[in-house]
């Protein structure tokens, strides 16, 4: 079978499926408190879509080229009985990976159900190794401590484990090369994300990015690196190799160098709209039609058509001006 491909020529190979709009931390760049109050309304029950008709979706997408799966949120364990739809998903053919995005607060109590329903990879965050400076960026006051210690339950179950920390000038970039030691001596990679504008509330200006080249030399500065090699085909990290211990360390560059051209990322929000960019505006809306009981062949009709007229690129075309004026759709909501 041809893969399908978008306006730009890039076929579908991954989907982000965001399981929850809900997360137990509040993280001042995603979901800040004033926003993300006492009274702020989450998607009710019956509007997420459920586990039957997440499979079937990936089922689907499978079946037109996607060969890696990621489930995100909000905070993915938040959802109940996510052991149950990891077993599901681990079921279906064509799907070669599945990986699940976590603050990992709930991992004491949920790494090994998710370990025995055939997860395998984390990516976890992690801002800051500072616990006064970490209990103020996450809004909850959570210590570093928690995180660290399920990191460790997480890694002895089995779990490969990649580490997410988003560097915020002014904010934690003190903590950049406290990480960079203790991960690389525990040989888990850490990706520095640069800071982006995702959503329309978390006060991003191209001020507040510290780019990769300037947290490289920072890391060039301590310590001998050289480029790894590409992991899979578009890799969202650039990652480098220590050339002491062989541990890893990569940057997520999406402002400073775009990696649209090879974005071969769909998203599903948790109440099912089919999302083409991180930085869309608009979804399309697939809990409608699987609703309303349409055949394997019109939604697969559907979800081609919306990857066919895909034209999106906003990392490289982004300017003041969009970071401004475009509406865009939450980070919590569609899982980064
Ligand atoms: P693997 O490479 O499979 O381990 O996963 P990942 O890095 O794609 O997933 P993860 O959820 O850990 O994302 C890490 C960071 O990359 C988050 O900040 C995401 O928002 C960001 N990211 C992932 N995909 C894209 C993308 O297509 N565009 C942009 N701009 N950022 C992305
Ligand atoms: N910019 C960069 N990364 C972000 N994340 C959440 N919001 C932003 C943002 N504005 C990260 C989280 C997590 C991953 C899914 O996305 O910290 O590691
Ligand atoms: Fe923080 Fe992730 Fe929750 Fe957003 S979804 S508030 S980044 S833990
Ligand atoms: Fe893909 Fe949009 Fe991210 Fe570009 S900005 S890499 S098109 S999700």
């Amino acid at each position: 079978m041809e893969p399908i491909i978008d306006k730009l020529g890039r076929p579908i190979r991954d989907l982000r499926i965001s399981v929850t709009d809900r997360c137990n931390f509040r993280c001042t760049y995603c979901m800040p408190k004033e926003i993300f109050g006492d009274d702020y309304v989450f998607l009710p029950k019956n509007e997420l879509l459920s586990f039957e008709e997440m499979e079937r979706f990936a089922r689907l997408f499978a079946s037109i080229g996607v060969k890696k799966l990621r489930l995100t949120g909000g905070e993915p364990l938040m959802r109940r009985g996510l052991p149950d739809l990891i077993a599901k998903l681990t079921k279906i053919e064509g799907i070669e990976d599945i990986g699940l995005t976590t603050n990992g607060v709930l991992l004491g109590q949920y790494a090994q159900p998710l370990y025995d329903a055939g997860l395998r990879r984390l990516n976890m965050s992690l801002d800051a190794m500072d616990p006064e400076l970490f209990g103020k960026m996450n809004g909850r006051g959570i210590k570093p401590e928690l995180i660290l210690k399920n990191i460790d339950r997480a890694k002895e179950i089995g779990f490969t484990i990649k580490m997410n920390m988003v560097v915020q000038k002014g904010v934690n970039e003190s903590e950049i090369l406290p990480m960079a030691a203790y991960f690389k001596e525990r040989g888990i990679t850490l990706r520095f994300i640069e800071f982006m504008d995702v959503g329309n509330d978390n006060g991003w200006s191209f001020e507040k990015v510290v780019t990769k080249k300037e947290i490289y030399e920072m890391l060039r500065a301590e310590y001998e690196m050289e480029p790894a090699e590409e992991e899979y085909y578009g890799e969202v990290a650039k990652r480098y190799r220590y050339l002491d211990n062989g541990a890893e360390v990569g940057f997520i560059t999406s402002v400073s160098e775009s990696f649209c051209s090879t974005c071969t990322r769909a998203r599903l929000s948790s109440d099912g709209k089919l999302y083409t960019c991180l930085f869309a505006s608009d979804g399309f809306d697939l809990r409608e039609l699987i609703r309303s009981g349409l055949t394997d062949e019109e939604l697969l009709e559907a979800i081609t058509g919306v990857w066919q007229g895909r034209g999106d690129r906003y990392s490289d075309e982004r300017t003041e001006q969009t970071v401004k004026n475009r509406k865009k759709i939450n980070m919590s909501y569609i899982g980064g």
